[in-house]
């Protein structure tokens, strides 16, 4: 396995994707985590030292522990990484004359093997630059196999010692022959074959398990969701039923959800499930709350004192299962101070109560979401699960702007049921990051079979996206819409108008509250 040495980048998470996507396993670790004792235990084949925002001259700079380039593995340092490198073992970093950020293009000055196989035809290869520092004199061993205008040590390498460095990004989608570089490294230096497979993944993941639970007890907070639902199938693959599972239905879940979950855990895997219909206490709750913020905070907190009181009716637990996957603990781990866990909000459970004394146990914190679907397939749950649309934990409240009712959450259900219907049925499901309904607190005249009606306005909402960060919204067909607006209006009672909803990400955010 690979180790990736994390100094902050923002792209540091497109290495590990790279990597995986060519068939190696690899972890991130900040590097202030990384010293001899880690290297001994982890034991990588290679390591590479990722780009970051710092100046190896600050007081403070965060710098790779000099172990690392005593390992006897090869090394590969980027951007940041490959000035670290230097400085640590006695080259020399310029600041600030010759900045380069975007497309800029090198220049082979050598034959290497690590080069292998660019710049087939003429002119230099495309990469892709963000540095304000560059290297200006190189550490002992090393030479320079490629220079850009702005870096004359843009691509350096120690063949003796198989150290290199680049002072570009070969992880970006904008960098050529960047995949290349990294396998040319990772393929040819280190000698990966690029074996690693979802499947071995699974059984390393089954294996550490076992190994932190022993004879433990652990919960699982499910919520219907792909995340939780991996992290639970795998933890009972691992040790069976020392694992149960609750439910919390917080009376604001989508149409049928509720039955689909008990019925692919309770009944398909055999899996303890505890299914709390909590919806009487959520809805009292919600009773006349109309700010977004107040109904987020009133239910995060019954979902944490519901499932405080479940776990003490099983009599305790000695373990947590989350589904915390690799964007939510890069996003919690700072560059200076390591590890600052701030779980967000709607990982409800991060913020259960101190007494209770659970270790967590998260098989997923390496992976990215489609890496989770992939290990979901392994693992055999349905794709009608894997390939499921978000759905937020305050569900349905926060798609109905207002104080929330029973009687509108399931005018909402209803409606979105149909507009879900025939998104599948135009084969458009998974074409689509999120597709919903909101219920405004707004009425409209209408006029249905001479009759004057006045009810509520129903927006459709579909957006396509990668990470939920940014967003655009689905263009569908006209014909589409109509079709969807009129079989809504028609079944639906209580909804009389509908509208779409064509913001993008920035400046609306997905959900609408
Ligand atoms: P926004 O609305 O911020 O949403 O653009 C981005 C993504 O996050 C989901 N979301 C949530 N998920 N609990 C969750 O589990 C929440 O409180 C929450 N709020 C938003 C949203 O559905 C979208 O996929």
């Amino acid at each position: 396995r690979l180790l990736i040495v994390d100094f902050g980048s923002q792209v540091t998470q497109l290495i590990a994707r790279r990597l995986r996507e060519d068939g190696i396993y690899c972890e991130i670790h900040p590097f202030n985590r990384v010293d001899a004792a880690f290297l001994v235990k982890f034991a990588p084949k290679a390591v590479i030292l990722s780009g970051g925002p710092s100046s190896v001259y600050w007081d403070d700079a965060p710098l790779p522990d000099p172990a690392i380039f005593s390992a006897g593995v090869p090394v590969l340092g980027i951007c940041y990484g490959q000035q670290a490198m230097m400085h640590v073992l006695g080259g020399h970093v310029e600041g600030g004359t010759s900045r380069e950020f975007g497309r800029a293009f090198i220049e082979k000055v050598v034959e290497d093997p690590f080069l292998d196989g660019l710049f087939a035809g003429a002119g230099g290869e495309q990469v892709w630059m963000s540095h304000g520092d560059h290297v200006s004199e190189m550490a002992s061993g090393f030479g320079v196999i490629a220079k850009s205008p702005g870096a004359p040590y843009a691509v350096i390498a120690d063949p003796e010692r198989r150290f290199y460095g680049t002072q570009f990004h070969p992880e970006v989608y904008h960098t050529t022959n960047g995949a290349r570089i990294l396998r040319n490294f990772t393929h040819g230096v280190a000698g990966f074959t690029g074996d690693w497979t979802m499947a071995a993944y699974k059984a390393e993941a089954i294996a550490r398990i076992q190994a932190q639970v022993g004879t433990g007890r652990v919960i699982c907070g499910l919520s219907g969701g792909v995340d939780s639902s991996v992290a639970a199938v795998l933890i009972h693959e691992a040790i069976g039923d020392q694992l149960t599972c609750v439910y919390v239905d917080h009376g604001l879940m989508r149409q049928g959800e509720s039955e689909q979950v008990v019925g692919l855990f309770r009944d398909h895997y055999n899996i303890p499930l505890v299914h709390v219909d909590a919806s009487d206490l959520f809805l009292g709750a919600l009773d006349g709350v109309s700010d977004p913020e107040q109904k987020r905070k009133t239910i995060g907190r019954l979902f944490i004192e519901v499932f405080d009181e479940e776990a003490g009716k099983l009599g305790g637990a000695d373990f947590l299962a989350q589904g915390t996957l690799y964007p939510d603990v890069i996003e919690s781990v700072s560059v200076s101070g390591g590890p600052s866990m701030t779980i967000k909000s709607h990982h409800n459970v991060g913020g259960l109560p101190e007494r209770m004394k659970m270790q967590l146990v998260e098989p997923l914190r390496e992976l990215f979401k489609d890496e989770v679907r992939a290990l979901g397939r392994e693992l055999g749950l349905p794709e009608s699960f894997i390939g499921r649309h978000p759905f937020p934990g305050p569900g349905l409240a926060i798609r109905i702007p207002g104080a929330v009712t029973r009687e509108k959450a399931d005018t909402l259900r209803k409606a979105d049921a149909i507009y879900l219907d025939e998104i599948r049925k135009a084969g458009l499901y998974d074409e689509i990051w999120q597709a919903f309904s909101v219920l405004l607190p707004v009425n409209t005249v209408g006029v249905m079979g001479d009759v004057r009606t006045y009810e509520a306005v129903l927006a459709l909402r579909a957006v396509t996206s990668v990470d939920g960060m940014t967003a655009d919204y689905y263009p569908f067909t006209h014909d589409f819409l109509g079709r969807v607006a009129t079989r809504i209006i028609n079944e639906v009672k209580g909804v009389s108008r509908v509208v779409y909803d064509v913001t993008s990400k920035p400046p609306g955010t997905i959900e609408w509250e």
